[in-house]
């Protein structure tokens, strides 16, 4: 059992996904709320039952995101602390509670409504489009995750933000240097030191766009945080900087990440591939069985404000619980058979976006960005297989496939 409750704290069982859901599943088994001690790591409470994720979701008053709000090795968790303590760290909106928390999530929030994604729609549509193009251009064969999917989802989402296309590949990099962390392809370095300067080239290159947006507002998002107000206040550089990396990030490698596990699960599952490509109309269900499938989030933590209890299970003021994602996603006791992967899933009450005050703020265009690739994609798609081993991200905390390499034939 311990062993099972340490894979959630090892970026390299999630690179192996038979083992992690091995591990998963026996934890909501025999042990759903299970504390965890890993070595480098301060210790939580694996919290890995559907119900146990969405009770602690939903207790935002006693369950709060600070101090510790994700995992990370307890390295990262001292000296987060200590810039929290400082003043120094950034603070996105994962990292708030209310009443902060709610104020500052207002000011992105009309810009995810269903109006501004109508209105996003055909942008993301000639997107989608101009990747399909790209995968015909390269003649049949290629890396989708590295070639295709990474780049479509920024691209949508550096648009919404207002940023020039020619600064795109930059923020690719950053987010990848940031997200894949623990990955030894992607990270930039090992040491925190080199984590941290991840961060802080983005945080100046974001303390630029503030500036630039407050001289001369555009009709954007990034216009819209750099002079929103609060209390009568503009946002401080840091608070609009990490509003900009919450988005550029969180918008990213999230949404990728399901489009290249989406399109995997097709290949693998013929039948569903063939099922949606005759019947377009299931496109919101199988967007939606992609993201729960994928899970790309794998985890967010809370940390207990009083004593009290998860799943029956005492929880002691001051200790961590991490929700696990993936778990939930495959509950028996909420999916009908969760190992099988159903283009018409209905219903599908999966946890990939979170659930609560937190919920993502972004599911509405991480939908639209998946239906609408895919819609692309299927009606031009004479034939896709495997053409090498895809291989998925070492990660704790949001990745997918960074390879997946097919051999296809588009119309
Ligand atoms: C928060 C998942 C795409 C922006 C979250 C959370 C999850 C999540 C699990 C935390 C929820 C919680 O604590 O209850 C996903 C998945 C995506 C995706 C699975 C794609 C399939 C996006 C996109 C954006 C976005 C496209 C666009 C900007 C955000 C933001 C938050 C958030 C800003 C913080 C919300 C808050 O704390 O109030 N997301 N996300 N996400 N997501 Fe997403």
């Amino acid at each position: 059992m311990h062993e099972a409750g340490r894979a959630l704290a090892d970026p390299t069982a999630y690179a192996d996904e038979h083992r992690l859901h091995e591990s998963l599943a026996l934890l909501r088994r025999e042990a759903p709320v299970h504390w965890v001690e890993a070595p480098g790591y301060n210790p939580f409470w694996a919290v890995t039952r559907h119900a146990d994720v969405m009770a602690v979701e939903r207790d935002h008053g006693l369950f709060r995101n600070e101090p510790r709000p994700l995992l990370a090795t307890a390295q990262f968790d001292a000296i987060n602390r200590q810039r929290a303590e400082e003043g120094t760290g950034l603070r996105t909106l994962v990292h708030m509670d209310d009443p902060d928390h709610r104020v500052v999530r207002a000011i992105g929030a009309d810009w995810f409504r269903p109006k501004a994604m109508r209105a996003l729609r055909p942008r993301v549509r000639e997107l989608a489009r101009r990747y399909v193009d790209r995968m015909a251009e390269l003649d049949g064969e290629c890396d989708f995750a590295a070639d295709i999917a990474v780049h479509f989802p920024l691209y949508v989402i550096l648009s919404l933000l207002g940023l020039p296309e020619s600064d795109f590949p930059r923020m690719l990099k950053l987010t990848q240097e940031l997200f894949g962390g623990a990955d030894e392809e992607l990270r930039r370095g090992v040491s925190p030191e080199e984590q941290l300067a991840a961060l802080l080239d983005f945080f100046a290159y974001f303390q630029r766009l503030t500036a630039a947006r407050r001289a001369e507002p555009t009709e954007d998002l990034a216009s819209a945080i750099a002079n929103a107000r609060v209390d009568g206040e503009p946002l401080s550089d840091l608070d609009a900087a990490s509003y900009y990396v919450i988005i550029a990030t969180a918008g990213h490698d999230t949404t990728s990440s399901t489009i290249s596990g989406g399109l995997h699960a097709l290949i693998e599952h013929p039948d569903q591939l063939a099922r949606l490509r005759n019947d377009l109309g299931l496109m919101p269900f199988a967007a939606d069985e992609m993201i729960r499938w994928v899970t790309p989030v794998k985890e967010f933590m809370r940390t207990a404000e009083a004593d009290t209890e998860v799943g029956g299970v005492p929880v002691r003021a001051g200790e961590s619980v991490l929700l696990s994602y993936p778990s939930a996603n495959r509950d028996e006791g909420v999916f009908d058979d969760p190992f099988r992967f159903d283009v018409g899933r209905d219903p599908n009450r999966h946890l990939a976006f979170g659930f609560g005050v937190h919920y993502c703020l972004g599911a509405a265009l991480a939908r639209m960005e998946i239906q609408e690739f895919f819609a692309e994609l299927l009606p031009r798609l004479r034939s896709v297989e495997l053409a090498g081993e895809p291989e998925l991200t070492a990660t704790t905390f949001v990745g997918g496939l960074k390879h997946l390499p097919i051999r296809y034939t588009l119309a």
